[in-house]
């Protein structure tokens, strides 16, 4: 399998970033599907006085997607791609909203603090070299309590659902990827999705890592199988322990 690690899957995604956006807007469903996602960690108040994390904000679709469900949240949208983020952060948003140039393994080191009311993080676990790390640092950035959603290609671990996945890929996202001179990472995609955790693995890794109340959502239509909300909240031994 080809699979593309830390400086390597950056620089492709650098080079994926101006056709991004062209290529997830034929993807049917792909921005509803976010939409649904980030409406699943139920925030209130439309999220005013929340701060969230968007991890892995790519060009900013999943940023818009949290911005849809809690318009008066502060998110800060983080990136290890700069072409990505250049996408991103060159689109209007409002006032709350900030993008910062940092891997996920290294957001103590790029000045994020912690105090976070929720994280999502859309199509980025399965492309993370150390998956445990990058969980334990998102539970130290949420405040106890604090809500997660891993919106992510976790198959259900079918034989008919890896063979749907194989299918798409091989008909219609890898001949995609080609065209726009982005085949490595459209590669990659294919095989890291394959390579990755079964829905019910990640579920497991999610309470392995201390995390709570995890639960795993369908979404509908193709990608039924093949893509999950996961939800999850950090511990809160106030709550859990009166
Ligand atoms: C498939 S894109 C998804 C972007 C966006 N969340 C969306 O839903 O459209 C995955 C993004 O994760 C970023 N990424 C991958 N590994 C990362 C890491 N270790 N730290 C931070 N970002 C990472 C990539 O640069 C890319 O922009």
């Amino acid at each position: 399998m080809t699979l593309l690690h830390d400086g390597e899957l950056s620089a492709a995604f650098d080079h994926a970033a101006r056709r991004y956006d062209l290529l997830t807007a034929v993807n049917p469903g792909y921005r509803a599907d976010l939409r649904r996602s980030a409406r699943r960690l139920r925030l209130p108040g439309g999220g005013d006085r929340l701060r969230l994390l968007d991890l892995g904000c790519g060009t900013g679709a999943s940023t818009a997607a949290l911005l849809a469900a809690v318009p008066h949240a502060e998110i800060v949208a983080v990136d290890a791609s700069a072409g990505m983020l250049a996408r991103a952060a060159a689109k209007p948003w409002p006032p709350g909203v900030s993008f910062v140039h940092a891997p996920a393994e290294g957001l103590a080191g790029a000045g994020i603090a912690g105090g976070f009311d929720a994280v999502f993080a859309a199509y980025l676990f399965r492309n993370v070299t150390d998956p445990d790390a990058v969980l334990a640092a998102v539970r130290t950035a949420l405040k106890p309590g604090g809500r997660l959603a891993v919106h992510e290609y976790t198959l259900s671990g079918s034989a008919a659902h890896r063979a749907v996945w194989t299918a798409v890929c091989r008909g219609i996202v890898l001949p995609a990827g080609r065209l726009v001179g982005d085949g490595g990472l459209y590669r990659h995609l294919w095989h890291s999705v394959l390579a990755f955790d079964t829905v019910h693995e990640f579920t497991a890794r999610l309470r392995r890592t201390g995390f709570h109340r995890v639960r795993a959502l369908p979404l509908p239509g193709w990608q039924t199988g093949i893509t999950h909300t996961v939800v999850a909240a950090a511990p809160d031994v106030r709550r859990e322990n009166p």
